[in-house]
């Protein structure tokens, strides 16, 4: 009897995967395997406790996602220095007394049927340092365009060699209390004009020694990070890189550039390529307005797949599974990362697969989910009831 009722379960199941037959392919990132090809992208909450370690919040609100039947779960950001703490309830690495805290949350998700991931990042001169109570360091000092309008005594310094040394690191020492807590996948955020967007750029970069002015030399810091998580943890965890396929500056990264990016990354360590778009100066491309339409940077990841052989992630207004599938079928990526459409329907995958589509609440883009502009203590959804917004 129960034979037989396992047996109804999979024919119901091959069933459901027929609608989506690309998108319930597994993937292998490095030697982690994923149950489909939809991520859930990192996504700052403010829901940490106030010293950055892990919150009973936090933990819900990744159990739901994992529940919700994605494959891969990007925590974070999380901050991998004690300089660059850029929000009061930004998750923290910087230390062991985090890896408690994260050992949990990543064996919740790991229970609730999701790939543990986690995303590392230094915001560089993307912070004010009235917040982070340190000097904001970057490659060059050159102030941001935008965060330096908040704060008249905002102050950046270009990094000395120790600097980067120490920085370098901080992201291969979180690397390894992000494994000791068992996570299966980090990623190192070289994306949206932080830290490491900040050496890899010429836009932000005007560094006269080893690490400026060629790519050789911009990528070089990022190759060391990548390098010395390999020495330290072998292939245990795959490393995945997000990037920002193109800047939208004048000057700054373009997909072309990509070219001789992807194959220097590859040859120092990363399993996974994750795609992103936009700087602070572009804001308005990273997390996509709705006058932008739906899906508008999937051919820039297509782009630069073309230079890639491992996996390749997109992201950007993504909002239903039909839309992953005709980007998966059609070979413009390997991994469709939904932020806010998941966040707005947790159930947004499974619902999907059970042919409840029309039963998905729809993310109306209000951006009411990114505090950090709507001055709010974390993130709240007007869609789901789940996530109110705080009192
Ligand atoms: C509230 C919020 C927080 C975000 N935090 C991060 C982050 O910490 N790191 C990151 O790389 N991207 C972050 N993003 C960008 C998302 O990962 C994603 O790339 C972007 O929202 C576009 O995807 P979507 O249209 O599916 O939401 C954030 C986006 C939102 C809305």
């Amino acid at each position: 009897m129960e034979n037989k009722t396992n047996q109804l379960k999979d024919i119901d199941t091959m069933k459901e995967k027929i609608n989506y037959p690309y998108v319930f392919d597994s993937i292998d990132v490095g030697e982690i395997n994923l149950k489909n090809r939809i991520v859930f992208p990192a996504y700052h909450s403010n829901f940490s406790n106030a010293d950055g370690s892990v919150s009973d919040k936090l933990i819900d609100f990744y159990n739901a996602i994992a529940k919700g039947g994605c494959a891969l779960i990007f925590t974070g950001a999380i901050v991998v220095s004690s300089d660059s703490v850029a929000f009061d309830r930004v998750m923290r690495i910087d230390d062991d007394r985090y890896i408690s805290g994260l050992s949990k949350l990543f064996s919740e998700i790991e229970k609730n049927g999701a790939v543990p991931a986690v995303q590392l990042i230094h915001y560089g001169r993307q912070a004010l340092n009235a917040v982070t109570g340190h000097d904001l360091i970057a490659p060059s000092a050159i102030p941001c365009p935008l965060m330096s309008q908040f704060d008249p005594n905002y102050h950046v310094r270009e990094m000395t060699l120790a600097d980067i040394e120490r920085v370098r690191n901080d992201f291969i020492n979180a690397t390894v209390r992000a494994a000791d807590a068992g996570v299966k996948v980090v990623e190192i955020h070289a994306a949206h004009g932080y830290l490491l967007n900040e050496f890899l750029s010429p836009y932000s970069n005007y560094r006269k020694d080893d690490y400026g002015g060629s790519l050789e030399n911009r990528i070089r810091l990022i190759v060391e990070i990548l390098e010395g998580i390999r020495s330290k943890l072998g292939s245990k965890i795959a490393i995945s890189v997000r990037v920002s396929g193109d800047e939208f500056v004048d000057g700054g990264l373009k997909p072309s550039d990509y070219k001789e990016i992807i194959p220097i990354l590859e040859h120092a360590g990363m399993d996974m390529l994750d795609v992103s778009v936009g700087v602070y100066e572009s804001a308005e491309k990273i997390i996509p307005a709705p006058d932008l339409g739906k899906e508008p940077f999937v051919d820039i990841a297509a782009e630069l797949k073309q230079y890639a052989t491992v996996p390749v992630c997109t992201v950007g207004s993504i909002l239903s599974l039909s839309a992953a599938e005709s980007i998966i079928s059609s070979g413009k990526a390997d991994l469709v990362a939904i932020g806010r459409a998941q966040v707005a329907d947790y159930e947004l995958v499974n619902k999907s697969l059970a042919g409840r589509e029309n039963e998905i609440r729809q993310c109306t883009q209000c951006g009411k989910c990114i505090s950090a502009s709507t001055g709010d203590p974390e993130m709240y959804c007007i869609v789901n009831p789940s996530l109110k917004r705080p009192k």
